[in-house]
């Protein structure tokens, strides 16, 4: 595959010549969405699940069949959702009817003919309109919707959930019941699901009471290859004439083991340096502190949230330092090493094979720097 080779991307979704790596993933899921089959993508924040996502979808709409994107993470409400999905479903017609417009302007509406006659088809779109909407009652036809309106134009259609599991936000338990009893029945439609590892991920789609079990596909995200990525670097460095690209792009890679999101903000970084010190190598040392800096209050934030849980902080660190120390700390400490380490993979902070490591390797150097002073 090409790349554009002067483009970085760190932050935002990547799709097409900019999504590196992935070939097996992305084929695994079309042969699971050919056959009709849910999926559930699940990685570690910035693993590159929302990319991922997309660019399945950008595929499939090539391909011809229909498509409907929703990002869980901003809906705030059931009502919320079943607009959204809805106004999702129709898009596929180009029918743009904003959420606001059904909410707000639907006597205005009405006066347009082809909204007429699409509410004459599926009327309970009007419901949307009312002072005092049945979210409920819209939010199960509009996951009907899904189905029929690609039944009735004679396509498939595959459906990608982005942060599922912040649906436990708004209704967990409900949603999952309604989604599972209504989409299990339909016959033109696929799933892929997308969510960080949190435990509601993994309990919405593993546990055993779950009424997904067996419905969908898990497919856990690992890094990007290194060997694509490493090309992609070398590329991009060559163009920006970066001074001893290759081995600096070697030091990236090594460091980051693939993340993709470290790997390009570093490679960034990398360049942005290397642009206003022409003279010189830029020392790999460098260029992560000054990533470190960038991400601190990211970095930051996660310890607060993770440093509430005495257990899984002491566990935490002592990983951040070296595995030797866990053993001691056990002693010392009284804790449960292995329902801890259980419980941090279970929220993607740390893979316990071979050996436990964190998955973000920023915030391993940052632990060593910040909190053990090493
Ligand atoms: N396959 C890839 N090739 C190149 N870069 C990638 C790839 N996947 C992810 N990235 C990098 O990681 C960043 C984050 O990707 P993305 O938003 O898809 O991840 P995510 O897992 O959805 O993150 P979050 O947990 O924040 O939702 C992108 O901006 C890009 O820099
Ligand atoms: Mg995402």
């Amino acid at each position: 595959m090409s790349h554009p080779e002067h483009i970085i991307t760190a932050g935002k979704p990547v799709i097409g010549d900019q999504l590196i790596g992935r070939q097996k993933e992305i084929g695994l899921i079309n042969h699971y969405l050919d056959t009709g089959q849910s999926v559930v993508l699940i990685a570690p924040r910035r693993y590159g699940k929302t990319s991922l996502l997309l660019e399945i979808l950008r595929q499939r709409q090539r391909a011809g069949n229909y498509t409907a994107s929703v990002d869980f993470f901003a809906i705030a409400s059931i009502l919320a959702l079943a607009a959204e999905i809805t106004a999702q479903v129709l898009s596929n017609k180009k029918w743009t009817w904003s959420v606001y417009q059904l909410r707000t302007q639907l006597f205005e509406l009405l006066k347009n003919m082809q909204f007429r006659q699409t509410v004459d088809q599926y009327d309970f779109i009007l419901g949307f309109g009312n002072a005092q909407p049945d979210e409920w009652q819209l939010l199960s036809e509009s996951l009907k919707l899904i189905d029929t309106f690609a039944g009735e134009n004679n396509r498939n259609i595959v459906c990608g959930f982005d942060e599922f599991g912040d649906l436990e936000k708004l209704d967990g338990d409900k949603i999952v019941k309604l989604f599972r009893s209504i989409i299990q029945l339909q016959k033109n439609s696929a799933y892929l699901f997308a969510g960080s590892y949190e435990s509601v991920m993994t309990r919405i789609f593993s546990s055993r009471s779950s009424p997904f079990l067996r419905f969908a596909r898990i497919i856990h995200l690992g890094p990007v290859d290194k060997d694509e990525f490493r090309i992609f670097i070398n590329g991009v460095f060559g163009h920006n004439q970066v001074q001893q690209g290759e081995s600096l792009t070697d030091e990236i890679l090594t460091y980051t083991g693939g993340h993709p999101y470290y790997t390009q903000l570093l490679a960034q970084q990398a360049i942005f340096m290397q642009s206003t010190n022409k003279s010189k190598p830029i020392p790999f040392e460098r260029v992560l502190d000054e990533v470190l800096s960038l991400e601190n209050d990211y970095l930051e934030k996660m310890w607060e949230a993770i440093s509430a849980n005495r257990q899984q902080k002491t566990v935490l660190l002592a990983i951040a330092e070296g595995t030797e120390a866990l053993y001691s700390h056990l002693d010392r400490n009284r804790i449960n090493v292995s329902r801890t380490l259980k419980q941090l993979s279970g929220s993607g902070l740390v893979i316990t094979k071979p050996t436990p490591t964190l998955t973000d390797p920023l915030f391993r150097t940052w632990l060593r720097k910040r909190v053990l002073k090493m």
